[in-house]
């Protein structure tokens, strides 16, 4: 068993041994000659590097600590695989928007395989946190704002990433991240602080965290953020009471990069031994990149401040991962180079592009483009041919040599298709305030019969650090929609984009409008053949679109309110001219932007044409340990097969704390073919609409339930049922 072996080697261990393995290091990427750091490795000071990606070098490191440290423990080698590793799957959230927990797990194996052909076994991902609003630069690395969605591409990532673990040469541990709220950063702004009260982080922000670990992941990264005017490295209760206490963690806990020396700019340590002794105390186990662990341990522990006990702690769960791994048996590099970009790699990352990409409109089905409809296509915007800003934020190693555009991808197809096509490049970059080729584009629209432009977000726009304070089309892309729209010929917008876009003025200019994310390697094709019909769009909205910045946070799931917007609020156009400072309303909503999103959490269309009836559920009234069964049949009334993702919603009508409007609690892809109908059943085990309350435990009330089935959050199609 793993228990006693990590406490066998924990009891042999030197003081200096178990402080080296809570340091981690990292070094240039890319580096191929060990250099200095040689007698680091021998004396055992590193428990773990990160950003070497060369097989010759982990091996070679490896090999010294195996055969000249002290005891032979094995380093973790880490590096950030986020979506992808040289194969690029879309950014996470548009993997969430494919409501397909297969595609995150076959994206996570195929990152870790090709990432464990360069040495890495430990990468900084699933990034778990809820993110409801779109201006935060790392919305695009989450799942989105809504926790079931979110728990449940999780838990398929954290599989993928960890496949067999000990024995398999291809796990890399998982790292579920940042624990935990900081997706609430204030204003949006990365590394603000978070307000959350301790019942909303465990009602929102904790739950995916938890089905992370239950799934097995063997690491968790605490937050940058303060939450409540506590640095989450510094929150013992967080780190310690509910992940070892209540949650039984058995791996460890790595802190954000430089985060430990942060503790210092957050101004609650004086210095670098204050914020270590902080840190390690509250249940932070390993360090990253400043080596203060290393530096101030030994004189903490000497002076009493940090007990050898709770180093032992720490250490003992590093070496439970890395035993976990089997790590200790053989660190090696064991898969072939020739994974990287293989053609199964590829295939699978244009089947996650092609379910990830949102159908947003659609009108007089302008889409798709048809051979006997369309003779000719212009292609034309700035990222029609991004080989870079196509794969998104974080991606260190993926190569945009390697990434098929759009504009290739499409080219090809319609050469199949015997459809012309040509591009015209516009707008190099988004962000210049250079109409460069748009009077070019116009001219060409002139002899197309669809244009399709694609615009959005380059890849710097979102990630760590880079958030927006609005979230509107940046440079002159809105003149280029505006302006081809002008010309007549029906316009199809193609979005490539870390985030939701408030681009409402540009859809109204558009017949059509496909929502890609930033789409990796293989978004050409995807797109290609979602365009040309070759498959039908299924993607589903995984955050809600804003009609403008000035909505967000905006979410499904929020409270009702004492006085919730009900369709009679009246606008600036309704206000009479002589109103003065008479009554208005009192409800809640904008008056220059109601209360309505631009597209609802869960929306998006395809080519079939998905009708619901015959909503049925097993009883009326069910006992607490019982389970729901509901069933809905599903329709497509549409001319082409297609996908539908059915979400079934739940809401508690009366509580003893306030309650979501609604909570997704399951969904469904449904493929059906033209014509096809389908009763799909979904069984809901009462136990799971059990909510945090006043109290901060898990509590089921007595009472009636409304029970929501339909394509996306706004379904109305319903059944009430109680609980006694
Ligand atoms: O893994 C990341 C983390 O998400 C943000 N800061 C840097 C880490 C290591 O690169």
């Amino acid at each position: 068993p793993i228990a006693v072996r990590v406490n066998d080697l924990l009891g042999r261990m030197t003081l200096d041994e178990k402080i080296g393995q809570t340091n981690q290091r990292s070094v240039a990427v890319g580096m191929h000659d060990l250099g200095g750091w040689v007698p680091q490795f021998e004396q055992g000071h590193i428990g773990s590097i990160m950003n070497v990606s060369s097989p010759q070098v982990a091996d070679s490191i490896q090999r010294i600590m195996l055969n000249k440290s002290r005891l032979g423990i094995p380093v973790l080698i880490a590096r950030d695989v986020i979506h992808g590793y040289k194969t690029i799957f879309p950014i996470p959230l548009g993997q969430a928007a494919t409501f397909n927990p297969d595609i995150a797990r076959k994206g996570a194996r195929v990152a870790a395989t090709e990432a464990s052909s360069d040495g890495i076994r430990w990468t900084f991902a699933p990034m778990l946190d809820i993110a409801r609003d779109a201006r935060w630069g790392r919305i695009a690395e989450g799942c989105g704002e809504d926790p079931y969605l979110t728990g449940q591409m999780g838990q398929a990532m954290v599989e993928g990433f960890q496949g067999g673990l000990a024995g398999d040469p291809t796990s890399l541990a998982a790292c579920a991240k940042h624990f935990v709220a900081y997706g609430a950063a204030e204003g949006g702004r990365d590394y603000n602080s978070t307000f959350v009260p301790e019942r909303v982080l465990r009602q929102t922000y904790l739950p995916p965290f938890r089905q992370a670990i239950d799934a097995g992941a063997l690491t968790i990264m605490a937050s940058f953020n303060d939450n409540d005017g506590i640095p989450v490295s510094a929150n013992r209760h967080l780190l310690t009471d509910i992940l070892r206490g209540e949650w039984k963690f058995p791996g460890f806990v790595v802190s954000d990069c430089f985060a430990v020396r942060e503790l210092i700019s957050h101004g609650v340590a004086a210095d670098a031994a204050d914020a270590s002794r902080q840190t390690m105390n509250a249940g932070l186990d390993m360090e990253m990149e400043t080596g203060h662990y290393l530096e101030t341990m030994r004189g903490l522990i000497e002076n009493g401040h940090v007990s050898e006990a709770r180093l032992d702690s720490a250490v003992a769960a590093i070496l439970y991962v890395k035993f976990a791994m089997g790590l200790f048996e053989d660190p090696f590099v064991h898969t072939p180079q020739s994974v990287k970009y293989s053609a199964e790699h590829l295939a699978a990352a244009k089947e996650a592009a092609l379910q990830s990409a949102i159908l947003l409109k659609n009108e007089n089905n302008t889409l798709p483009l048809k051979p006997n409809r369309i003779n000719r296509i212009l292609l034309t915007g700035p990222l029609a041919d991004a080989r870079y800003d196509q794969l998104g934020t974080w991606i260190f190693d993926g190569e945009k040599e390697h990434t098929v555009t759009l504009r290739h991808g499409l080219d090809e197809l319609c050469r199949k298709k015997g459809i012309a096509m040509d591009f015209v490049e516009s707008l190099k970059y988004t962000r210049h305030d250079n109409p460069s080729g748009i009077d070019a584009a116009v001219t060409a629209a002139r002899n197309a019969d669809a244009i399709v432009v694609a615009v959005g977000e380059e890849a710097i726009f979102s990630g760590e650090g880079h958030c927006m304070a609005s979230l509107n089309l940046v440079g002159r892309q809105s003149e280029l929609v505006e302006r081809l729209s002008a010309t007549g010929k029906p316009v199809v917008m193609v979005v490539m984009a870390g985030r939701p876009l408030t681009i409402k003025p540009e859809i109204d200019r558009s017949a059509a409008v496909l929502y890609a994310f930033h789409p990796g390697t293989m978004g050409g094709p995807a797109l290609a053949d979602l365009l040309l019909g070759v498959t039908s769009p299924s993607g589903k909205t995984p955050v809600t679109f804003p009609l403008t910045t000035g909505q967000v946070p905006i979410y499904y799931n929020h409270n009702n309110t004492g006085r919730p917007a009900n369709g009679t609020e009246i606008g600036l156009d309704g206000i009479p001219e002589d109103a003065g400072n008479t009554f208005l309303g009192c409800t809640s909503y904008y008056l220059d932007a109601g209360h309505k999103p631009m597209y609802p959490f869960g929306y998006g269309l395809s080519y079939g044409y998905f009708e619901y009836s015959d909503l049925k559920l097993s009883a009326g009234e069910y006992g607490k340990d019982q389970t729901i069964k509901a069933r809905i049949t599903v329709a497509n009334n549409g001319t082409m097969d297609a996908t539908e993702t059915v979400q079934l919603y739940v809401r508690d009508h009366v509580a003893s704390v306030t309650r979501p409007v609604k909570e997704l609690k399951q969904f469904r892809r449904v493929p059906l073919r033209k014509g096809e109908k389908q009763t799909i059943e979904f069984e809901l085990p009462v136990s799971e609409l059990s909510y945090i309350g006043a109290d901060l435990r898990p509590r089921i009330d007595s009472g009636d339930f409304t029970l929501f089935i339909g394509g996306n959050s706004e379904t109305t199609l319903s059944a009430i049922f109680s609980i006694k």
